[in-house]
């Protein structure tokens, strides 16, 4: 048998993934490969079914057609807990935080959910003392040092997105997924959470997926890019080349050709 130098298996898997509504396809035949150790961008203009691609991945859409796959096992039917116990990891604005607990709290209501001891404050000592460091540890990845003891509804805009990937990270999932998480966000907040996105992906066992539209972000973080368009996947490849290719710029003349320049 010849060895050849092969690529890591993927750690996440689409293939021909299809969704319909009614007639509209908004999501069409998308294959595409995810590696560990990666982060890959996921361009497209407004309507190109980013967010469907995602709503498919983490089980908030179910596909018409196609198949997810993680580390080979086949997701495609199941609920989006399912995929998430699978280690599907999806930011989602405030949806876990609890608003009358503090900072400290909440991550460590995340750590406590991850260790599958479900959603009890009260446990003995040296539980919550385990729990404690590795909250205080998602704590300190997410600059959050100086919030522990804050309220978490009385956190300004740009700490409480910090808050939601610390809540993230706490759950220790293998694929993150960010959909546009800088939205609302003034300039000066950007930064912080962006680069702790891109902290994750030092961590070659994790898969980092990302939806961003701001094309400075794309520059300085993506390993890859894709491009979406009317659904399908149009271009994939290292950032420089899809940025300067023929295909970006036709999909995105008219909308965003300014950006892309
Ligand atoms: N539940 C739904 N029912 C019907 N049509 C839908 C549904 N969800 C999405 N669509 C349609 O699918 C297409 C893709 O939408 P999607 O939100 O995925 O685009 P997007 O690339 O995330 O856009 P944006 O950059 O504006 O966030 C759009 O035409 C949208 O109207
Ligand atoms: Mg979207």
């Amino acid at each position: 048998m010849t060895l050849s130098a092969t690529s890591p298996a993927p750690s996440l898997s689409t293939q021909d993934l299809t969704i319909r509504f009614g007639g509209h396809v908004a999501v069409n035949a998308v294959s595409c490969d995810f590696h560990p150790g990666e982060l890959t961008v996921i361009v497209g203009p407004n309507g190109a079914g980013k967010t469907t691609y995602f709503n498919l991945i983490s089980g908030q859409l179910t596909a018409s057609s196609g198949t997810v796959t993680k580390d080979g096992q086949d997701l495609t039917r199941m609920s989006p807990s399912a995929r998430a116990h699978h280690g599907i990891g999806r930011a989602f604005q405030l949806t876990n935080l609890f608003p009358a607990l503090t900072v400290l709290e909440n991550i460590r209501l995340a750590v406590q959910a991850r260790a599958h001891m479900g959603w009890r404050i009260f446990r003995p000592v040296r539980h919550y003392r385990a729990l404690t460091e590795r909250a205080e540890h998602y704590l300190e990845a997410a600059k959050l040092g100086t919030r522990a003891h804050d309220l978490a509804a009385n956190l300004p805009h740009g700490d409480q997105r910090k808050l939601e990937v610390a809540l993230l990270m706490a759950m220790e999932p293998d694929i993150y997924m960010f959909d546009e998480p800088t939205a609302g966000m003034s300039l000066d907040h950007a930064p912080d959470v962006l680069e702790l996105i891109g902290s994750i992906k030092s961590d070659p066992t994790k898969t980092v997926l990302l939806v961003e539209h701001k094309m400075s972000v794309v520059r300085s973080l993506a390993d890859r890019i894709i491009v979406l368009h009317n659904g399908e996947l149009v271009a994939e490849g290292d950032p420089a080349t899809v940025m300067s290719s023929a295909v970006v710029r036709e999909v995105y003349l008219g909308t965003a050709t300014e950006e892309v320049a």
